[in-house]
């Protein structure tokens, strides 16, 4: 493993650390090794056949020209980047922006910022729009929008693609549809892929093959990151060594395997709540894209026979030292229905000092003369101490330190990791079946054509007796 490498520690998750009643024996995790090594050698046979294309990204040179070559050509030009996308096509924009520039990145002036400010909606809430339009202002026309859509349908996307095209077009003129907007969608077919051909939008590709919240590492996630400074090449270098790791048939060598080996016998045991806390402001929001990929890919109830079934652990999300304050009660003296997954990070890219100062009350002089990142992961370990104390279940995925190399293994670790929980669980996590029936009746209460029945359907609902108003 080299020195940069993310680690997996269970030790915490041992019968030893936490009692038998929660946690798992050597016998356990060994009884529950083949299955795991079947679903290893099903994935890596469907990987031959053209399946899990996810997994090839990091290896994809033509993509990564064709992102690095549309960086260079909007690089320097605008002071805005806004992502126009929701689900996979937005989180993993937040999240690498999170981790890999500073915080506050946009209220940074322009020249200690690597690109422009990016502003990602992810949501069609009127006030927040309205608020974003405030903020772009006088500076529209130093404005580029990145529309990501694989399907080119979805709802949120296609409204505000209406409203910024729309504005760009009265505001600045036609020109500006082409010189300001780049459309990342499917590179065949999809509506906005029709719309790209007739106006001449320039695109860049989601590949066929890779689903929305499995595509951060192609141009749905890259064009951002690029744009504003993140070294994209690095990222998928270390997506491509964590690669390599997750390809390891022994379930032992293998992290994504041992993860999803891991969470899945909690998961059969009854502790169906994942809760990832990262100690660092800067992965919060990779524990937010975490949640998206466990819980969508998860959730399901059709098995891959076909047969009904109910499954799906609910991931949660929270953040050290911040919810030490709000869940940790809940999380120590609540029901012990959950498995604590901690990122920790050994070396900070930046650290404070606490400064001394004289006659410092017994309650505050201990601080003095120590940083904020030993704190930090002070607070971390005693979380664990007394988690663990209270025979709560930890992992812990240590990070040496936040760089490209290092978040581009963390995403292949949970991708794979994620395939592999789809293949304990029987089911096929590269759906999202329910999420589609939401998509269609909020198409048929718009309005659109051919979704009648839905409509119909929706009315008889709605008018189903009872008051339940107060
Ligand atoms: O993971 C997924 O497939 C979803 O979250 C989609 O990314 C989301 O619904 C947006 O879809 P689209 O990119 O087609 O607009």
């Amino acid at each position: 493993m080299p020195s940069a490498a993310l680690q997996l520690d269970h030790g915490n998750v041992l019968d030893a650390a936490v009692g038998a009643a929660h946690g798992l024996g050597a016998a356990e995790i060994k009884r529950a090794a083949p299955a795991v090594k079947a679903v290893l050698t099903r994935i890596e046979a469907e990987r031959k056949r053209g399946q899990h294309r996810y997994r090839d990204l990091p290896h994809d040179r033509q993509m990564l020209k064709q992102v690095q070559a549309a960086v260079r050509r909007h690089a320097g030009k605008f002071e805005n980047l806004v992502v126009l996308g929701i689900g996979g096509s937005a989180l993993g924009n937040i999240a690498l922006q999170t981790a890999l520039n500073p915080a506050y990145h946009n209220l940074l002036p322009a020249r200690a910022r690597r690109g422009p400010r990016l502003f990602v909606m992810d949501n069609v809430d009127p006030t927040q729009i309205a608020n974003l339009l405030d903020v772009l202002g006088p500076s529209l026309k130093k404005t580029l929008f990145n529309v990501i859509s694989k399907s080119g349908e979805t709802a949120e996307t296609a409204a505000q693609f209406l409203i910024f095209r729309d504005l760009l077009a009265r505001k600045l003129g036609k020109k500006a549809l082409t010189s300001n907007m780049l459309v990342t969608t499917d590179p065949q077919g999809g509506t906005m892929r029709g719309i790209v051909e007739k106006d001449g939008y320039e695109a860049l590709p989601v590949p066929p093959g890779v689903g929305g919240r499995f595509s951060v590492l192609s141009a749905v996630g890259l064009f951002s990151a690029g744009l504003c400074g993140i070294k994209i090449d690095k990222l998928l270098a270390g997506a491509a060594a964590m690669g390599e790791r997750v390809s390891e048939t022994a379930v032992m060598k293998n992290p994504a395997a041992l993860l999803a080996l891991l969470l899945h016998a909690f998961y059969v045991r009854g502790k169906r709540l994942h809760v990832m806390m990262p100690y660092s402001y800067q992965l919060k929001d990779l524990a937010d894209w975490y949640r998206q990929l466990w819980a969508e890919s998860l959730g399901k109830h059709i098995d891959l026979d076909g047969q009904p079934c109910v499954v799906g652990p609910t991931p949660i999300k929270a953040l050290g030292t911040t919810d030490q304050h709000s869940q940790v009660q809940l999380y120590r003296e609540g029901p012990n229905d959950k498995v604590f997954i901690f990122l920790e990070v050994e070396r900070f890219e930046r650290d404070v000092k606490i400064p001394r100062a004289a006659g410092l009350p017994a309650e505050m002089a201990y601080l003095q003369g120590q940083t904020l990142g030993t704190l930090l992961n002070a607070e971390k370990r005693a979380t664990e101490y007394a988690l663990v104390a209270s025979q709560r279940p930890c992992l812990t995925i240590r990070f040496p330190a936040i760089r490209e190399e290092t978040v581009g293994q963390f995403i292949m670790l949970w991708e794979a990791a994620t395939s592999i929980a789809g293949g304990l669980l029987h089911i096929n996590p590269y759906d999202q079946p329910a999420v589609q029936t939401g998509k269609e009746f909020t198409f048929a209460l718009m309005g659109k054509q051919g979704y009648e029945k839905q409509r119909r359907e929706y009315e008889r609902y709605a008018r189903r007796g009872g008051k339940s108003v107060v």
